[in-house]
């Protein structure tokens, strides 16, 4: 095997069983040692492409004087090159108090736009212009003011995944690690919870409160279903199942805990247990890896893959430090408003 993986040729050639096998046989050897080199040279060569496209981003990063937020459903080889990988909450945080000129965010629009209200003065870069969140199109301002004239007692709880429009019509934010806590601190016993309809059924497990879902969802947790928990319990028997509150009732009934994503990597590290089902985005695997390579996660469904947060590459994070483009912004009016309801949801 060690002969194969060196794939030396002459190594071989010099072997003393060489002379003794079938000249064909031989043929088939080296044909098979030749392949093995261009396959090997194709993946040193891609390995040798992301090392000098990292350098090059930290020498853009340096010079732009650029914080990169990456959000834990990224491709491994850009939560690598991150500054800081985390969940919604972690990233709102963050770029609520980076000191730079620029922050490079990979993840998808509305956390962007986020960074961008919480920053009026600096750059937000979304390398992954188109990268969106489906879920945050499911709800428009005007049906939020709708919401308010059918609901006038109620307080309006906005998903962060919607989009700056939205936001300003609420009267706070919440994400899916603190929404429990935010609804809690309403003085209102009547809660329009918005865009996510399965977190709002998740919340409300926890809250005495009347809470008023939209129809909204994330197609990725939503197409989870009790089948693939039971196939996965099937396959691990011995392991915890941890789902994210966007899952539908049934599915989050069949699991040990629901978790935003940082809360899973939190748990997966310091619970005792060592095998772990993980109900949510597979980029997230990355991280448990990272920070617990004795812990084994399985993810629950591998189709759980969100596209948008997939279309941020390196060679896009180069090229955006570099152009610094594509830049988002919001409209003044809109961010003052929105920005209210972000950092009343960061006092919670
Ligand atoms: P977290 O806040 O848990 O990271 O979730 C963000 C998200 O988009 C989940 O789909
Ligand atoms: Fe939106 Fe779902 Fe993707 Fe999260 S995983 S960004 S909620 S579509």
């Amino acid at each position: 095997m060690n002969l194969f993986l060196r794939s030396d040729i002459a190594l071989w050639c010099n072997c003393l069983l060489f002379d003794a096998i079938d000249t064909r046989v031989k043929f088939t050897i080296v044909k098979c040692i030749i392949l093995h080199n261009r396959e090997y040279k194709k993946v040193v060569n891609k390995s040798n492409m992301t090392e000098n496209l990292q350098d090059r981003i930290l020498q853009l990063k340096e010079k732009r004087n650029a914080t990169i937020l990456a959000h834990n459903y990224q491709i491994p080889e850009i939560q690598d090159i991150a500054d800081i990988v985390g969940d919604s909450l972690e990233l709102a945080r963050a770029a609520s108090s980076v000191e730079c000129d620029v922050v490079v965010f990979c993840g998808v629009d509305f956390m962007a736009e986020t960074a961008c209200i919480l920053n009026p003065e600096k750059t937000v870069l979304l390398p992954a212009e188109e990268a969106c969140c489906p879920m945050a199109q499911m709800i428009t301002a005007d049906e939020v003011r709708m919401l308010r004239r059918r609901f006038p007692d109620a307080a309006v709880v906005s998903y962060v995944n919607t989009t700056a429009e939205v936001k300003a019509e609420s009267d706070i934010c919440c994400t899916s690690s603190n929404a429990i806590n935010v609804v809690r601190s309403l003085e209102q016993e009547q809660v329009i919870f918005l865009p996510d309809k399965n977190l709002a059924n998740y919340v409300a497990r926890f809250s005495s409160k009347e809470i008023l879902p939209w129809q909204g969802f994330c197609f990725v947790h939503d197409r989870i279903t009790t089948d693939d928990v039971i196939k996965a319990r099937r396959a691990h028997p011995n392991a915890k199942l941890l789902v994210h509150p966007e899952c539908r009732p049934e599915v989050i009934d069949m699991a040990d805990i629901a978790l935003s994503t940082s809360g899973m990597i939190k748990h997966v590290c310091s619970a005792p247990d060592k095998e772990f089902i993980i109900g949510t985005e597979t980029g997230i695997l990355h991280q448990m890896e990272k920070k617990c390579p004795e812990k084994i996660c399985y993810p629950l469904s591998s189709q759980a893959i969100c596209t948008n947060m997939k279309r941020t590459d390196l060679v896009m994070v180069c090229d955006s430090l570099k152009l610094l483009k594509p830049r988002i912004t919001v409209p003044e009016k809109i961010a003052n408003m929105a920005r209210k309801a972000i950092e009343r949801m960061l006092t919670v």
